[in-house]
Formats: structure tokens, sequence, C-alpha cells
């Protein structure tokens, strides 16, 4: 196979800054927009998108994987971030968690944070999230047949 191309991360970042300006940030007047580069070279962005009830708001990289995810893509490159954070914020924690059930143990995400004042931040989603939690790591052991009852 031959090698994957490199990332082109400053268009990953017009992509996610694009998807920043339709932010619906009323609450917190933060806006965010993530951008996640799919294997196969497609981008998929979105905003933060906060509602009238603030708890049912959702953040700009879990919109982005929601997204991904509805239009088939499930394997991921990279992330791009971008708010008007200095430095520039990554990902909350639910977002990580969540983004770790779309990168394989064995593999990691590369994750970019900027902002419009040009600031950049490198990191890898398992260093953001070291020792996820992943389902088929840790399945009860009543559900996997290993507990008590299985013997029964
Ligand atoms: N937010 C994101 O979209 N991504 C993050 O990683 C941190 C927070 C959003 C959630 C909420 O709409 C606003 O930023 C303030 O927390």
């Amino acid at each position: 196979m031959p090698p994957a191309p490199e990332i082109d991360w400053e268009s990953l970042v017009v992509a996610a800054e694009e998807a920043r300006g339709k932010a619906c940030a009323e609450w917190s007047g933060y806006r965010v927009g993530a951008a996640l580069l799919a294997e196969d070279g497609s981008v998929h962005a979105a905003p933060n998108v906060e509602l009238s009830i603030p708890a049912l708001g959702t953040c700009a990289e879990r919109n982005a994987l929601v997204g991904a995810v509805a239009a088939g893509r499930r394997r991921f490159r990279a992330l791009a971030v971008v708010t008007d954070s200095s430095p520039p914020a990554f990902p909350c924690g639910a977002c990580r968690q969540a983004l770790v059930d779309f990168v394989p143990a064995e593999g990691d995400l590369p994750v970019l944070a900027a902002n419009a004042r040009g600031e950049r931040r490198r990191t890898r989603l398992s260093a953001l999230l070291p020792e996820a939690f992943r389902l088929g790591e840790h399945r009860h052991p009543v559900a996997t047949g290993q507990g008590r009852r299985a013997g029964r």
C-alpha cells in the first residue's frame, strides 16, 4: 500500500474555521469549529450548537464526528479544532471519549488546536485521554459469561 499522504493541516483548519462561522453560541459566546479528516480524504466539519435547554447543546467535535459517521465514515486521520482561545483549546473530555470509539486501540488521532491569530498546538488523542475507556476491553464479566454466574 502506498504511504498515506501528508495531512494538509491548513486546509483542515480552514474547514474548521468555516464551520465555526456557523456556531450557535448564544449562551456561552464561545464559538468552536471542528474538522475531521476521514481516511478516504473527505473532510467533515461542524460548529458547536447550543440550544434553548443549555444542557442539550453539543460540542463542535462531537457534531463533526456524528456528521462524519452519518456520511458513512468511521476511520479518521486527523482532527482540527478552531476557537478564539489563546492558547488554542483542545477538545473537552466528553469529546475525547467520543472520539476514542472511532480510533482503533492500536492507532491514534493527531489533533491540532488553532486560533485566528495563527497560534497552533499539536497533540494526539492518546495524550489527551490516556487509559481511555474502551467497552471491548472492559465488558462486565457477567455480560461476557466470565463472571460468577457462568459456572452455575
Ligand atoms: N465546546 C466545544 O464545542 N468544544 C470543546 O472542546 C469545548 C467546548 C463548546 C460547548 C459550548 O457550546 C461552548 O463551547 C462553551 O463550553
